[in-house]
């Protein structure tokens, strides 16, 4: 029998238009409840309904609300045919599900709605997105075979888009450039007129961002290319500009980099480049992060949600066969601080703190549900462990820090490594099955996902700290979230 992902891609484009949408929320509503009932669903992260996510998508503040669209793929927890899902939320804390936002309908995105970026004008909201097309025939799909349009919606509520418009294709592209060119972020440019950002794989081998400017939001013209000098891996994907204190920033995702022990440990890479300055600074130490991205809240604050995911990983995010995989990071607020960004919670997320939970003389403590925080500041001992659960360990010994797994917990997961000059604070948020772990308010962050299986998260801290607090984290975002899996339309 055919499975509805095949039903899905068989579909002519007609009847994608008229009915994937209506399909998609069939299946939501069919699936969704079952998998919110499955044992590793988080209570504060964002995951897809049903099936798979990826990439955070369109984040933006738009008409009283924040937004996050998210790759998605519906009707398979491996990955499939890739659409944007949309949740909104008036406080980054309690969210509205809002069904699918984007199909691939048109010649020009029929094998798959990848990711892109939301850009305001006026009282519109406008999206951005790489239309990706798989041509037949015998191709590697790097060097022919491959469409990568740039595509652009309007929306004047945030939630339903209209008058799809491809903007450039492939021939538009840099002669230099393969068919891999990718992931539009839209951003007003210090003259005030538009600037995009694609993530480009050069023919050479080499990763890289293509600028371009544009006055009206529809023409758009190159003018220029940021990349290094000597290769660092061959694709950039989901580049991301903004500015920090005056500071220039680049973020990219590369792929291709060696791996080492205590940098580039995962597949591939994320990160950013501070102008004038050669190296990439990691955003994640943990194993499961990548295509992050920022945007303004309306104070002000630059905000970055990251996949807590890496694509071909190698170790499992779905091993209990839950019927959904992946999700977001919590939004983190970034600052600049000691010449890098800083990446902490955003304050917000305190506000879902439930009670406090008093360690026993161990050390010890059981927070029920899974969902906890944990804080200790003001570190006085140069050595220390926290066990998560039965086989999740942070270790730091003096400024070296270890996240390991040493059990099944981990699916495959083993050690990763982060360096600062000296352990002062550690704050861990646990939700289920991620955990993100923020080290001297931020300075590094490792995020991973892992599968315990008791009800109760143990938690042991050894170590001496001036503060030390442990505190469940409640349902509330929880009782929204699930209240509506109805799509839009
Ligand atoms: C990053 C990425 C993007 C692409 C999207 C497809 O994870 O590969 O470059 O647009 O995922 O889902």
């Amino acid at each position: 029998m055919k499975t509805t992902e095949m039903l899905a891609e068989e579909m002519t484009l007609s009847r994608r238009k008229e009915e994937l949408k209506k399909m998609a929320a069939a299946y939501e509503k069919k699936h969704a409840p079952q998998v919110e009932l499955q044992d590793q669903r988080a209570v504060y992260h964002l995951m897809p309904p049903v099936g798979w996510l990826n990439d955070p998508n369109g984040l933006c503040w738009y008409k009283g609300r924040y937004h996050v669209f998210f790759q998605y793929s519906p009707f398979t927890s491996q990955g499939g045919m890739k659409m944007w899902g949309h949740y909104s939320s008036p406080d980054l804390l309690h969210y509205d599900y809002h069904g699918i936002a984007i199909v691939p309908d048109e010649a020009y995105d029929k094998d798959g709605v990848y990711s892109g970026s939301a850009i305001c004008q006026g009282d519109k909201l406008y999206v951005f997105y790489t239309g990706n097309v798989k041509e037949e025939g015998d191709h590697d799909y790097i060097l022919s075979g491959r469409g990568a349009n740039v595509i652009r919606m309007e929306s004047e509520d945030g939630i339903h888009f209209e008058k799809k418009t491809c903007i450039l294709t492939n021939e538009d592209y840099p002669e230099e450039c393969t068919c891999h060119v990718r992931d539009p972020k839209l951003y007003v440019g210090e003259d005030g007129t538009y600037r995009m950002v694609l993530g480009a794989r050069l023919k050479e081998e080499k990763g890289a961002v293509l600028l371009y400017r544009s006055e009206d939001l529809l023409h758009f013209r190159l003018e220029g290319m940021y990349t290094t000098p000597e290769a660092f891996g061959y694709m950039w994907e989901c580049p991301d500009i903004f500015e920090m204190e005056g500071h220039k920033i680049l973020a990219v995702c590369p792929q291709g980099v060696e791996r080492g022990n205590e940098r580039y440990q995962n597949i591939y890479q994320s990160g950013y480049y501070v102008q004038g300055r050669e190296k990439l600074t990691e955003w994640d130490m943990g194993f499961d992060f990548y295509a992050p991205q920022t945007f303004e809240a309306p104070d002000g604050r630059r905000i970055l949600i990251g996949w807590a995911g890496v694509p071909d990983a190698g170790y499992d995010s779905d091993p209990m066969e839950e019927g959904w995989q992946h999700c977001l990071t919590v939004p983190r607020e970034l600052t600049w601080r000691n010449s890098k960004i800083y990446q902490y919670p955003i304050r917000e997320i305190t506000k879902l703190r439930g009670g406090e939970w008093i360690p026993d003389d161990a050390g010890r403590v059981s927070l029920p549900g899974k969902c906890g925080e944990i804080i200790a500041e003001d570190i006085k001992t140069d050595r220390g462990v926290v066990y998560i659960g039965s086989g999740c360990v942070i270790k730091w010994d003096k400024g070296h820090v270890t996240l390991s797994f040493e059990d099944e917990t981990g699916a495959g997961r083993s050690v990763r490594n982060a360096q600062v000059s000296r352990v002062e604070s550690i704050r861990i948020l646990v939700d289920v099955s991620i955990i993100e772990v923020y080290i001297n308010r931020g300075e590094v962050v490792m995020t991973s996902r892992f599968f315990m299986e008791q009800p109760d998260l143990d938690v042991r801290f050894q170590g001496k700290a001036d503060r030390l607090k442990f505190y469940q984290i409640g349902g509330r975002f929880c009782e929204t979230f699930s209240s509506d899996w109805g799509g839009t339309d």
